[in-house]
C-alpha cells in the first residue's frame, strides 16, 4: 500500500481486499486502546460498507465478542424506516449487527420513526450520554458521493456554513427527501474519521478535493481540511487516478 499526508488527512492507496482489511484494524485498534468502557464506532450509507460488512461477516474478520463491545450507530440516515432498503442503519443491522449478534442495547439507530426535528434532537440527546458533551463518535466510517457529498452533507446544503451549531441535524435535500446526517461542528467532535472511497467514478471527485480550491459549500468532503489530522483515506488505483 502507497500513503502520504495531505491537507485533507492520510491518504492511503491499496487493493480493495488491503483497504477493507485497514478499515477494520484502525476501528478494532482505536477500540483496544480507548479508555472509556463505551466506544462509539458510526457505520455509513452507500455500496462500499454493504460489501465491507459481508466481507466482515464472510470471512469472520470480527467476533460476536468484540462486536458487543462496541456500540453502534450510522453517520447519517434517510428518514425511513429501518425495515427499508434505503435504510442504513437498516443495512448495517441485517447485514453485519444481526450475524454478529450485536446485543439491542448497543444498537443506536436514529429515530427515524419521528419528525426529521424530533429525530434529530433525540439522536443528540442520545449521543450525549454515550460519547459525553464535547465529543461524537471513537471511530466515523464516510464514504463520498461522485458529486463530493460525505455523510449527508450534499452540495450546497446550509448545515455546511459550518457555524460551530449542533453536531447532528436533520434537513431536507432537494431531490433527496429528508436526511439527518454529522455536521461539520460532529466532524471536529470525532476521534478518528475513515473516509473509503472505490471505483474509477470517483477520480474526479477526489481530484476536486483534494487539488481544487477549498470551497466546501460546492465540494462538502472538503470539510474534513478542518480536521486532517484525524482522517484517513483508503483508496483504490482506479480512484486515485487523477491524484
Ligand atoms: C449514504 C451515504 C453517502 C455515501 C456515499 C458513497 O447514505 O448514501 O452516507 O455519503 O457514503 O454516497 O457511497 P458509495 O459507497 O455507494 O460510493
Amino acid at each position: 500500500m502507497n500513503e502520504r499526508t495531505t491537507d485533507y488527512g492520510r491518504l492511503i492507496v491499496g487493493t480493495k481486499a488491503e483497504l477493507f482489511q485497514r478499515a477494520l484494524d484502525l476501528g478494532v485498534t482505536a477500540r483496544g486502546s480507548a479508555e472509556r468502557s463505551r466506544f462509539l464506532w458510526a457505520l455509513t450509507g452507500g455500496g462500499t460498507p454493504k460489501e465491507w460488512y459481508q466481507w466482515v461477516v464472510a470471512e469472520k474478520k470480527l467476533s460476536p465478542a468484540e462486536a458487543a463491545g462496541i456500540d453502534w450507530t450510522v453517520s447519517d440516515e434517510r428518514h425511513v424506516l429501518l425495515n427499508s432498503p434505503e435504510s442504513n442503519f437498516g443495512n448495517a443491522e441485517r447485514q453485519l449487527l444481526a450475524p454478529l449478534e450485536v446485543p439491542t442495547d448497543r444498537r443506536h439507530p436514529w429515530m427515524v420513526a419521528w419528525p426529521v426535528a424530533e429525530a434529530a434532537e433525540a439522536y443528540r440527546r442520545t449521543m450525549l450520554i454515550l460519547a459525553g458533551p464535547g465529543r461524537a463518535y471513537d471511530v466515523c466510517f464516510l464514504g463520498m458521493g461522485d458529486d463530493c457529498h460525505t455523510a449527508s452533507l450534499f452540495p450546497g446544503t446550509p448545515l455546511l456554513n459550518d457555524d460551530g451549531g449542533l453536531p447532528f441535524d436533520g434537513q431536507e435535500v432537494p431531490g433527496k427527501g429528508w436526511r439527518l446526517t454529522i455536521t461539520p461542528t460532529g466532524l471536529r467532535q470525532c476521534g478518528l474519521i475513515v473516509v473509503m472511497t472505490l471505483g474509477a467514478n470517483k477520480a474526479d471527485a477526489l481530484h476536486r478535493i483534494m487539488n481544487g480550491p477549498y470551497e466546501p459549500m460546492n465540494v462538502p468532503s472538503q470539510i474534513l481540511k478542518t480536521c486532517a489530522n484525524r482522517v484517513v483515506w483508503l483508496v483504490d488505483e482506479a480512484a486515485a487516478a487523477k491524484l
